[in-house]
């Protein structure tokens, strides 16, 4: 793992956007895997930037996100699809019919479940993932217990996840309780993974997550699985990482062999 203390949540969207700004430049074709949440909002807005000012073309790209709320048509304004519109695809050239959420009206779940995987697969596996994590250690909706293998289903929220989410809803009641899910085991599968986090709520979690041991009770601990991941947190977020000053010097070191290579914004 790969891991960037970034100055800032503004300083930590602009070296995500570097990276996926990399990916697309290398293979414009790139399959996009993309998360929803507060916190890629900065990473959204750096590559609405890079494509109004310098150009960065997503006309080759295909996206698939993570996740949905169960029972949330796309024009729900808490829906994923809706955020997704928001914060990135009204403002960059992703064609259409290229962007893939999980259907949370879909009649079938198990049915589209099976062709949310398979369509993944038909387009040549995810080139670069991005996450966020939950206050319960969760990627995508893979709440604690969720199998490190398991696939794109239906999952049942946790208490805390519902109690996170209750912020955009009138009431609780209008709170979804159950969504459709990439699992841990698709994630895995992509080829690049970034992982953002910001704020000091998310410091306890971080820290299990990337120095804890692999447990589905923390399904984000099972990157450490996974042989390109880059993990990029602002200071807050950070502070409970028992080898910060190592991850530091890594980047040190690694900037002088290869300063091109590690994500840096120049
Ligand atoms: P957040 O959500 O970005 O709004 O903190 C992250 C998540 O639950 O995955």
């Amino acid at each position: 793992m790969e891991i960037i203390i970034a100055d800032s949540y503004e300083q930590m969207g602009v070296q995500a956007a570097t990276i996926i700004r990399q990916q697309l430049l290398r293979k414009p074709n790139s399959v996009l895997g993309l998360a929803t949440g507060s916190t890629p909002i900065g990473t959204y807005k750096e590559l609405i930037r890079l494509h109004r000012e310098e150009g960065l073309d997503f006309s080759q790209a295909t996206t698939f996100n993570l996740d949905e709320y169960l029972g949330l048509p796309p024009s729900h304004e808490q829906s994923y699809r809706y955020f997704m519109d928001e914060h990135l695809f009204n403002h960059v050239n992703i064609p259409k019919g290229k962007i893939h959420v999980p259907y949370g009206h879909a009649e079938s779940v198990l049915e589209f479940c099976e062709w949310y995987e398979n369509e993944i697969t038909h387009a040549g596996g995810i080139d670069i993932q991005i996450l966020g994590i939950g206050g319960d250690g969760h990627i995508a909706f893979n709440e604690p217990g969720s199998s490190l293998g398991s696939r794109t289903r239906l999952k049942t929220l946790t208490e805390q996840t519902i109690q996170d989410n209750a912020r955009f809803f009138t009431s609780m009641e209008e709170v979804p309780k159950f969504a459709i899910t990439m699992g841990v085991g698709t994630i895995l599968e992509a080829k690049k993974i970034i992982l953002i986090a910001n704020g000091a709520a998310k410091a306890e979690i971080m820290a299990e997550a990337i120095e804890g041991p692999i447990t589905s009770q923390v399904t984000a601990s099972a990157l450490q699985l996974h042989r390109d991941v880059v993990v990029i947190v602002d200071k807050e977020a950070g502070a409970k990482l028992k080898r910060a000053d190592y991850y530091r010097w890594i980047l040190e070191q690694k900037k002088k062999l290869v300063p091109k290579l590690i994500g840096y914004a120049s």
